[in-house]
């Protein structure tokens, strides 16, 4: 089987599709065959050896955590019930690989019958980090709460929870994903390519701002244009308070397992929606990296297998 591994940290160009040998079956084994795995900033941070003090890893690694895919085979110790399953997994050990040897069932998740494969795998690494941050900021209905990223894998779904909980939402977003932003549910937006202060001088006054960009040159903007907030960044550690009435702090926090059914349920009844930028095979993961990386995306890239 191929897999996708990290032997270095020279980024996406020293990635290597690699022949591994398929995983055995042993008792508490379920063998998955994998169809998705989302394309994660996370991924293209660790190879870039940008994550070092908070993800240590030991190379070589194959890269990816989370997937979905199909229960082809289990072992003794396993539920018979799962064989033809299709589920949603976590892979500590990696994810983009064309077989996944699953040892941990609280790592497996059925899939509701309406809930697609390619929408499932939006949701590690997307809507669970979403949910942490809804959580943690314990938003209600009286917040007005500032995204930045609104359009990717994480922003996509967290203005979704954060209307269902009934705050004023702004987003921030680049000028192709102003229309997708409001989509969503964002009341307000703001185009973070032209001048801020004037824009930003005209919004509601969020009392609570969520980052997942981290940009200094953003977040200095935003602390200078706005009064007193509270601000979680998911993607930097390094941008403190502004001013007095300014809280700013970095989270990795994770939800707890049962969460994810949850947000499967939420997925089923159509309650939350899942944005797929685009679907690449697995061996042009180059391609969807750089993607990810450069370009603007509408929710998650998925790679195929
Ligand atoms: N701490 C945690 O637990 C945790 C969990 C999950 C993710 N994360 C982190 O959260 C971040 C976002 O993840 P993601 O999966 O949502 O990424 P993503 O899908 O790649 O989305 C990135 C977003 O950033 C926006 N963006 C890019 N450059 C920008 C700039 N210069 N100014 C303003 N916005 C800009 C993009 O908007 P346009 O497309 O409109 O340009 C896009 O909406 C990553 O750093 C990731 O590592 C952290």
């Amino acid at each position: 089987m191929k897999t996708i591994k990290q032997t270095d940290y020279s980024g996406i160009s020293g990635l290597q599709i690699t022949d591994q040998p398929e995983p055995k079956l042993t008792p508490m084994t379920a063998l998955v065959q994998v169809k998705y795995t989302p394309v994660l900033p996370y991924d293209i941070l660790t190879e870039e050896g940008k994550l070092k003090n908070i993800r240590p890893v030991k190379l070589p690694i194959a890269v990816g955590y989370g997937f979905t895919g199909i229960v082809t085979a289990v072992g003794a110790l396993r539920s018979a019930s799962l064989v033809g399953q299709a589920v949603l997994g976590a892979s500590p050990t990696g994810a983009a690989q064309e077989v996944i040897a699953n040892m941990m069932p609280p790592l497996l998740f059925k899939l509701p019958d309406n809930v697609g494969l390619d929408a499932a795998a939006t949701l590690i690494g997307g809507a669970d980090a979403a949910l942490m941050t809804v959580i943690e900021l314990n938003v209600t209905n009286m917040d007005t709460v500032l995204v930045t990223g609104a359009s990717g894998g994480v922003g996509s779904y967290l203005i979704q929870l954060l209307k269902r909980r009934g705050a004023h939402v702004i987003a921030i977003t680049s000028p192709g994903n102003i229309a997708f932003a409001k989509s969503l549910g964002a009341d307000e937006v703001v185009d973070y390519t032209k001048p801020l202060a004037r824009q930003l001088s005209a919004i509601s006054q969020p009392n609570k701002i969520v980052d997942t960009v981290g940009s200094g040159t953003l977040l200095n903007a935003l602390s200078t244009c706005l009064g007193g907030y509270d601000l979680l960044s998911l993607a930097t550690q390094k941008f403190p308070a502004g001013k007095i009435n300014q809280t700013s702090r970095f989270s990795n926090a994770s939800i707890g397992l049962r969460a994810y059914t949850k947000l499967l349920d939420l997925l089923s009844t159509g309650a939350l929606q899942a944005h797929i930028d685009s679907i690449i095979p697995f061996q042009q993961i180059a391609v969807a990296q750089n993607h990810v990386k450069n370009e603007p995306v509408q929710g998650r890239l998925l790679l195929a297998y």
